[in-house]
């Protein structure tokens, strides 16, 4: 049976290879990350926390789905050996430094929620901290997040490795979210259009599919330079597009290297 932490002390006494932060509500996407960390040690640690600070909207944070039998079931069978589920003050004990995200936290996923991604960042750092990974395992869908998460990693001078998994999708190239379950058939119709732009090799067929949808809302559509998150030149040599929009105001986001199929 999987172990489920819930205080330091418990936490301090053992040893973790990867650690694998996730806010529950797991699936698939979250299988294969705690698949992807067995490979990198033999000591896996899914951690589940929703984390307050990194939501704007207290009712999302009210709302955010919890599924905690089948958290435990799911981490099980990938491979975990145990599942760290702290209450808010053991993450939060009075004041905490907050990292700030800096420039890059500000834009696209940032622009509407500023304080968004120092909240991801300071629960990312604080859980650093307390669990002392050798290696943690994010993935690709959330690659504003995963670039942050690299970059304090490297400021800061964390001792623990990044490593990323790409993005799980349905047959019809829809990345996995717990979202998705509030599309509705209807609804994940429309957000197929998102992989049908991706992976189109002009950024000008991009715009043209994503405007061949009009129940896709279209916030943002960028091809950056993903090594430095700056927007794309003609002579990046790893270009990612990134998009976000609305369906039935349901907000998805995905990603994908330029030119993919
Ligand atoms: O990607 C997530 O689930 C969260 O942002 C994370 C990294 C667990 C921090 O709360």
């Amino acid at each position: 049976m999987i172990e489920v932490i819930k205080s330091v002390d418990d936490l301090a006494r053992q040893k973790w290879d990867v650690l694998v932060p996730t806010m529950g509500a797991l699936h698939i996407g979250h299988k294969t990350l705690i698949e992807l960390a067995k490979k990198e040690g033999e000591r896996v640690i899914v951690s589940i926390f929703v984390n307050p600070l990194q939501f704007e909207n207290k009712e999302d944070l009210i709302n955010y789905p919890k599924s905690l039998d089948s958290d435990i079931n799911l981490a099980e069978a990938a491979g975990a050996s145990a599942l760290f589920i702290p209450s808010e003050d053991v993450i939060y004990p009075g004041d905490i430094e907050k990292i700030p995200a800096g420039v890059f936290g500000d834009i696209y996923e940032g622009s509407s929620r500023t304080e968004h991604f120092s909240g991801v960042l300071t629960v990312v750092k604080r859980l650093f901290d307390l669990v002392k990974p050798k290696v943690a395992v994010f993935g690709e869908k959330d690659f504003q997040q995963l670039f942050l998460i690299k970059q304090m990693v490297t400021q800061l001078k964390i001792p623990v490795q990044i490593i990323s998994a790409p993005t799980i999708r349905d047959n019809a190239g829809l990345a996995v979210s717990s979202r998705n379950i509030k599309l509705g058939s209807d609804g994940e119709k429309k957000a197929q259009v998102i992989h049908r732009a991706l992976t189109k090799q002009t950024f000008e067929q991009m715009q043209k599919e994503i405007s061949s949808e009009p129940g896709f809302k279209l916030d943002y559509l960028e091809v950056i330079d993903e090594n430095s998150f700056e927007k794309a030149k003609t002579d990046t040599q790893n270009k990612r597009v990134i998009i976000a929009g609305w369906v039935n105001q349901i907000r998805l986001i995905d990603n994908m290297p330029m030119g993919n199929k």
